[in-house]
């Protein structure tokens, strides 16, 4: 395998822990009064299904401080000493995700103002205003505490900081905070009222105090202000992150911290996000069918592990995921024979160092009582789930040798919060029916089907070190992306832009002089004007002989210098182009001008990958539902090859032999290098 962007072993999660991390979300506080039976059968349990790592303390504010300045930590010493000893690592929680009621019985403050500038009342979780100045020294309080307590603490080995941070707040004090970094960004009025267009109807601020967070019962038609509030959003949890890590920080340096991300979710950019923190963790819950759209799902959530894990561009944490059935799900439908080993599996195979589970112990009452878990309410070991974690255990215990393992990817795929949000805001182009994530994967399921690894990274990430850069919908070029993808193009790479690219700047205010702004020139093309189809209309495009169908965008575009593979085949664009590719420097700029389906892609990256020469994990053309995904030390190569299709499948890999995958079955071939 050539040499990839970041191959090689990196150390693992937990210093002088050598595992996959196996476990999950673990709740003694929730069975205080029986500790004595249950936290022992918990120990009991744990060691028989393999597990290594258990999560404590996420939700255990209350249990930790009764009352203001009320702590009690003995519990909690009891459970690290009890980890310890059974030789399970703690993934010790911070308890910001939930907050005791008397905190917001006595200061209001610390509760959430929605939308409609109403404020919340106590309850449920993550309800908790980032800039109250109460509520982060109380936070800093207790991590605090918890830090200076456990820092020496055996049991220790990864911070888990708060849980699922999400939603927003619109109080005063985030108003306030709003328009200070409005004011930072953009130096003076004017320039925020250029910035956003405000002429616009009238919205001209004369004055910072004017200014107010987007809202239903206000302003919520300028684009470039909601765009800004996503962006502080996301801003506002970075720096709360840091004001939580900083006691952690100071008692222990070396403990890495993370908080578990939602793969894709649009409150906030993770790519910011995640630049402060150590390792990239997430919860991944699939809703696994027991039928072929299994296979599409299965697309669906490696492009989100291959996501976290580029993040930091190194082996990530699954943090949660469910043993079995997810309650929060329309449908609870039990895991089919081998799907908790493929889930599983899955993750390690996009770089997962973890797999962890929410939850161990399912609790008797509230509204997750009926979440899988490891233990369920009949409590032993002899349920069919606690096997297939058991199982998982097993595994896992086989594949230390895995740890730290890199992914070589040559190739990347640009996803960006930025153009998530626009496009979310947009009026016209299909409104919010313009589908970029769904795009996005359905070109990352070329790659997935011919078991070539890439990274997803955002406009923003360095190009450096990829064959190939694909870029679906970049609506918007931010400051400084054409530059790198010129420098990329010119030293010989290969970029891949479509419909619906270039259209505007880091404000969002449109490129004049023609689309795609900046990328006219490297993609030799100038789109004039785009079409947007009824569900019912189809267009077609002919390339190489074969005529492929397109439908919702077409855009019409001329050829300023690139040359024009393929065609639109009716209506009045009929024989314009619908397929360009321009030589710049010493690479190649493609351009595919509107949403075509599966088989056209699927047949375009075959082409690309050969030209790259992009290395797929196995040498074979794998089964439709069944992919290759590899991790590789640099001396050994580990390849997954799964099946997500509910049907058996021939996998033939030549000299590593020739298998007959059952249902949703893992193969793991171990390759030594130059074998
Ligand atoms: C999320 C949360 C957990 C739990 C699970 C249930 O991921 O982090 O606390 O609620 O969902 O699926
Ligand atoms: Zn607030």
């Amino acid at each position: 395998m050539k040499a990839g962007l970041n191959d090689g072993v990196y150390p693992p999660i937990v210093a002088n822990f050598p595992h996959i991390l196996h476990g999950g979300d673990y709740n003694p506080d929730q069975w205080l009064k029986q500790k004595d039976t249950i936290w022992k059968e918990d120990m009991r349990l744990a060691r028989l299904a393999g597990i290594n790592s258990l999560s404590v303390g996420i939700f255990a504010w209350t249990a930790l401080e009764s009352a203001e300045g009320e702590y009690h930590f003995e519990w909690l010493d009891e459970v690290m000493d009890m980890l310890a000893k059974n030789g399970i690592v703690a993934v010790l929680a911070t308890p910001s995700g939930a907050r005791p009621a008397w905190m917001s019985q006595r200061y209001p403050e610390v509760l959430r103002v929605n939308r409609k500038r109403t404020r919340n009342l106590h309850g449920a979780r993550h309800n908790h205003c980032l800039s109250s100045p109460v509520y982060r020294e109380k936070v800093r309080l207790i991590n605090t505490k918890l830090a200076e307590r456990y820092k020496d603490h055996p049991a220790l080995g990864v911070w888990h900081i708060s849980n699922e941070y999400g939603g927003e707040c619109h109080c005063p004090l985030c108003q306030e905070r709003f328009r200070e970094y409005l004011k930072k960004k953009y130096g003076s009025i004017e320039a925020l009222n250029e910035a956003w267009w405000t002429g616009f109807w009238s919205h001209t601020y004369t004055d910072w105090s004017q200014v107010e967070s987007p809202s239903p019962i206000g302003e919520e038609s300028t684009h470039g202000l909601n765009l800004d509030w996503m962006r502080f959003t996301t801003e506002q949890f970075r720096d709360f992150y840091l004001w939580e890590i900083a006691p952690l920080r100071q008692f222990t340096p070396k403990i890495p911290c993370t908080t578990n991300l939602m793969g894709t979710y649009p409150g906030i950019d993770y790519f910011r996000l995640a630049e402060v923190l150590d390792i990239a963790s997430w919860d991944s819950y699939p809703q696994w069918t027991g039928t072929a759209e299994d296979i599409a799902l299965g697309v669906e959530f490696s492009f989100r592990h291959d996501l976290t894990r580029s993040l930091k561009k190194r082996p990530f944490m699954l943090m949660e995921s469910s043993p079995s059935a997810t309650n929060w799900r329309p449908v609870t439908k039990l895991h089919r024979p081998n799907v908790h080993m493929l889930q599983s599996m899955q993750a390690l195979a996009h770089g997962s160092d973890t797999v962890q589970y929410f939850q161990f112990r399912k609790g008797r009452g509230s509204s997750e009582k009926f979440h899988g878990a490891v233990v369920d309410h009949e409590g032993t070991e002899n349920t069919r789930v606690f096997a297939d974690v058991k199982a998982v255990g097993e595994r896992l215990r086989g594949l230390d040798g895995l740890v730290g393992a890199a992914t070589p990817s040559r190739a990347a795929i640009i996803y960006d919060w930025n153009v998530r949000w626009i496009l979310d805001d947009i009026k016209g182009l299909l409104q919010a029916k313009h589908g970029y994530e769904k795009t996005v994967i359905e070109h990352y399921s070329c790659f997935w089907q011919m078991g070539i690894p890439v990274d997803i990274i955002d406009s923003k990430q360095s190009l450096e070190g990829y064959d190939l850069v694909v870029a679906p919908m970049l609506y918007m070029i931010r400051d400084g992306v054409a530059e790198a993808i010129e420098t990329f193009v010119k030293k010989g790479g290969t970029f891949v832009a479509t419909y619906i690219t270039g259209y505007t700047d880091e404000n969002d205010l449109c490129f004049t002089g023609g689309f795609p702004g900046p990328l006219k020139e490297i993609l030799g093309i100038w789109c004039e004007e785009i079409d947007s189809l009824y569900p019912r209309d189809r267009n077609s495009i002919n390339w190489k002989n074969k005529k492929y169908e397109v439908y919702d965008f077409c855009e019409l575009i001329h050829s300023r210098g690139a040359e024009v593979p393929a065609s639109y085949g009716s209506d009045f664009y009929s024989g314009r182009p619908a397929l360009t590719v321009n030589s710049y420097g010493k690479g190649k700029a493609w351009f595919i001008a509107a949403r075509t389906g599966l088989d056209f892609l699927q047949d375009f990256y075959r082409d690309r990958a050969k030209d790259c020469g992009l290395k797929p994990a196995l040498d074979t053309v794998l089964p439709r539902g069944v992919t290759a995904q590899i991790r590789s030390t640099g001396k050994k190569d580990y390849i997954f090859v799964m099946n997500f299709s509910p049907e058996k499948q021939n996998v033939d890999a030549g000299n590593l032999g020739k298998k007959t995958l059952e249902a949703y079955e893992t193969w793991i071939i171990e390759r030594q290098e130059n074998s």
